[in-house]
């Protein structure tokens, strides 16, 4: 049974989120329930329930409506598919409105770039906009065998291969390498691409707690007999949390139990190491210690899609096997393009890589001073301000956009109730005159809501 929500008009606004979100969990486990129950008498048409042929009652639909109504209730504006109409750097656009912006992951500001833009336009020239097949068959462009051999030697690989998506990446190459006999083992706030790659190989899935290398250890003691592949997936810098695992250690585990070791490197290359080379530079790791590169070409390299790198039979299994890069078109022109242009800019020009990880650290020393809980973050380009409650997340981002700052909460389900909070991410060129102002907004809002 639904409770009904209190009126609202005369409560504090911190009761007001307390009472909805309360609501809002428990009408949402009745969805989950309503859902998964069975019906037992046998199906003729007639009988058939509406949830099973209506999408106005499909659980995902409920669960959306459930929210917007809650928020609208309360007054809070949807802080999603907002439209800005400009690059986004280090600010952004909307309505004729110049706002600072920490919303966007162009942490070199490479994205908007004159140089990425002229190259990105040549190759359309070229090529067109699309090679209009998959490679396989037609598709295959000299572009795309320069981006791959540029990959490969930063990762001081084999070889490398490039998708339309990095999301597609990993489901797909996990979806495709590992299958029902085989384990594939996650950090718990891995992304969501690597968990649907594993359901959809149908291996075993589990999670061990996040960057806990002893527990994984434990767990490949007790039933890495159990399996035939072991798959460890990790992130080389986590999306969240802004915080990187420690790599020598998950190399020793997954050789001490005969696993593979992937590792998403999307927020990682661009960001970490010295030369922004990413976790590998960042701890000397040997490159061919890890059997999976993977990363997106979305992030620092200003491009959209998604690649992985290691040793050429791996690279060659997928280049003729793995659905998402068969069965699908070729990378762009303008997008391998522009994210060549960008490796070779990120190489010229390693001051945006030092600058980047100084905004970081800047910013998440000025935030901790005011008590904000930035979690585990290590200042690099990612910086959460938890704030425990979606709602508060909601108000909070709201509240900024008034003093001029574009930062986007992250509400449950992306992360755990508690966890809900406001991600920042870095550009190197945000100033630090930016980052004060946002700060002391931060601050101010923070201690308000
Ligand atoms: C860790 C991680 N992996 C993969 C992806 C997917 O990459 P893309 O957005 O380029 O498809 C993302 C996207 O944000 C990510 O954060």
């Amino acid at each position: 049974m639904n409770q009904p929500v209190p009126h609202l008009g005369t409560l504090a606004n911190r009761v007001k989120d307390r009472l909805i979100q309360q609501a809002i969990e428990r009408r949402s486990k009745s969805i989950d329930q309503e859902a998964e129950a069975s019906v037992s008498s046998p199906l003729s048409l007639n009988t058939i329930p509406q949830k099973w042929t209506r999408f106005d009652q499909h659980p995902g639909y409920q669960r959306y409506k459930l929210i917007k109504d809650g928020a609208q209730k309360i007054g809070v504006a949807s802080p999603f598919f907002q439209e800005f109409d400009s690059v986004s750097s280090a600010t952004i656009e909307i309505q004729g409105k110049t706002l600072i912006n920490f919303s966007g992951y162009n942490y070199l500001g490479l994205s908007g770039h004159p140089e990425i833009n002229r190259a990105a336009s040549a190759a359309i020239e070229q090529y067109g906009t699309s090679v209009s097949a998959s490679r396989i068959v037609s598709g295959e462009r000299a572009i795309h065998r320069e981006l791959e051999t540029k990959l490969a030697q930063i990762y001081e690989v084999d070889d490398s291969l490039v998708m339309v998506s990095g999301h597609a990446t990993t489901v797909s190459t996990i979806g495709y390498l590992f299958g029902p006999r085989d384990l594939i083992l996650h950090d718990a706030l891995i992304h969501n691409c690597a968990v649907e790659g594993a359901k959809l190989s149908g291996a075993k899935r589990l999670s061990f707690p996040h960057n806990d290398w002893q527990a994984l250890d434990q767990i490949l003691s007790r039933c890495r007999s159990e399996y035939e592949r072991v798959c460890i997936v990790i992130e080389g810098l986590y999306s969240m949390d802004g915080d990187f695992p420690d790599a020598p250690k998950f190399i020793e585990i997954k050789k001490k139990h005969g696993a593979f070791l992937m590792i998403d490197e999307a927020h990682s290359l661009g960001v970490l190491g010295q030369a922004g080379l990413g976790i590998k530079e960042h701890f000397g790791i040997n490159p061919r210690d890890v059997d999976i590169w993977m990363g997106t070409l979305s992030k620092a390299l200003a491009s959209c899609g998604g690649y992985i790198a290691g040793e050429q039979a791996l690279i060659d299994n997928l280049k003729f096997a793995a659905p998402g890069f068969v069965y699908s078109v070729g990378i762009a022109p303008p997008l391998a393009a522009a994210a060549l242009s960008a490796i070779a800019l990120l190489i010229k020009e390693p001051d945006r890589v030092k600058k980047l990880q100084a905004r970081g650290n800047y910013f998440v020393e000025q935030t901790r001073k005011h008590g904000i809980n930035t979690g585990l973050s290590c200042g690099f380009s990612i910086i959460p301000a938890i704030t425990g409650s979606s709602l508060r997340a909601a108000r909070l981002s709201h509240a900024m956009k008034n003093h001029g700052i574009n930062v986007q909460p992250i509400l449950y389900p992306a992360v755990s109730e508690k966890a809900a909070r406001l991600r920042f991410f870095m550009s190197c060129d945000h100033s630090e005159e930016q980052i004060d102002k946002a700060v002391s907004a931060l601050a101010l809002e923070w201690r308000r809501i």
